[in-house]
């Protein structure tokens, strides 16, 4: 039997695969990027911080020998992303990644529409256009899609986050939804679902726990006691579980929620 079963070297390969990954400047996104490149993908990497982007793909390219393409699109701005797609050179990608996210904290009283609308048009409006024009783009071929949601959006714990949580559990339903119409035509939707990751974007959280914010102080504390792992994850620790995503290892894997959280929500 084992005779007639790819390798595991086999499975987890992204060889001749051309993966798009959103929010790849920086922390998460920064870290699937990087493995998608060393199992072999091809890359499209999108950010709003250009330079960052630049040499974060060239990094990828010295290292890993992979081609790399990259675009400054705004995903607040659904014409950007429609151009984006519009003149998108080379083959489709056959693996999407929708990663870019913000979490700016705001008391739910404060919240104004202005935030309120960024926060979605990010975080839930850019997931959904980018999906319908993957799949648009796709068409008979089929291809993978990874969304990046939270726990915020499964079990609501910092204070100031109310749209955020919003936001994300649109992410978590969006993929369901598609997973559900899509699988019988050859399409992967999962979505990962992290919880405290050391990256930029969080430490600007955990600045405001050093500014001495008793509120933070006090959910930070909350947090780690309750957390099972009792610390924070490594980007590479999520990056690892979109890899599984991506790849052959996960053919069967179809409208998943995969906590990469340190058991948070298991507790
Ligand atoms: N870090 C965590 O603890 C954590 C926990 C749960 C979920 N997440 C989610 O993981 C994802 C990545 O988070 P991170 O911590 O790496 O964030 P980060 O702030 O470190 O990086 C996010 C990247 O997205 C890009 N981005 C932001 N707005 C954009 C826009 N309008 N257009 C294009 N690109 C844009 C940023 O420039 C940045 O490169 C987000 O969706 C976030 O909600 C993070």
């Amino acid at each position: 039997m084992s005779a007639a079963l790819p390798s595991l070297q086999e499975l987890i390969s992204l060889r001749s695969m051309r993966a798009l990954v959103t929010g790849a400047a920086a922390g998460i996104g920064q870290a699937i990027a990087y493995r998608l490149a060393e199992a072999g993908a091809n890359l499209v990497l999108l950010d709003v911080q250009e330079e960052a982007l630049q040499s974060a793909a060239e990094a990828l390219r010295k290292r890993f020998g992979v081609q790399v393409l990259t675009a400054r699109v705004d995903l607040t701005r659904k014409e950007e992303i429609d151009a984006f797609w519009s003149h998108l050179e080379g083959p489709v990608p056959d693996i999407l990644v929708n990663n870019a996210g913000i979490f700016p904290f705001e008391k739910f009283e404060n919240l104004s529409e202005g935030l309120y609308r960024r926060v979605l048009q990010v975080n839930l409006d850019a997931v959904l256009w980018m999906c319908q024009h993957f799949v648009r783009r796709r068409g008979k071929q089929g291809g993978v899609v990874v969304n990046v949601a939270s726990i915020e959006a499964l079990l609501p714990f910092m204070d100031g986050l109310v749209h955020y949580g919003v936001s994300k559990a649109g992410v978590v339903a969006l993929t369901r939804g598609l997973a559900r119409e899509y699988a019988h035509k050859g399409f992967r939707f999962n979505v990962v679902v992290p919880g405290g990751v050391l990256t930029r974007g969080f430490r600007g959280v955990l600045k405001e726990v050093l500014r001495g914010r008793l509120r933070f102080l006090l959910a930070g504390r909350r947090f780690l006691q309750r957390l099972p792992a009792r610390r924070f994850a490594h980007p590479d620790e999520v990056a690892r579980a979109v890899l599984f995503l991506c790849s052959d290892m996960a053919t069967y894997v179809h409208g998943a929620l995969l906590p990469v959280d340190g058991g948070f929500l298991s507790a």
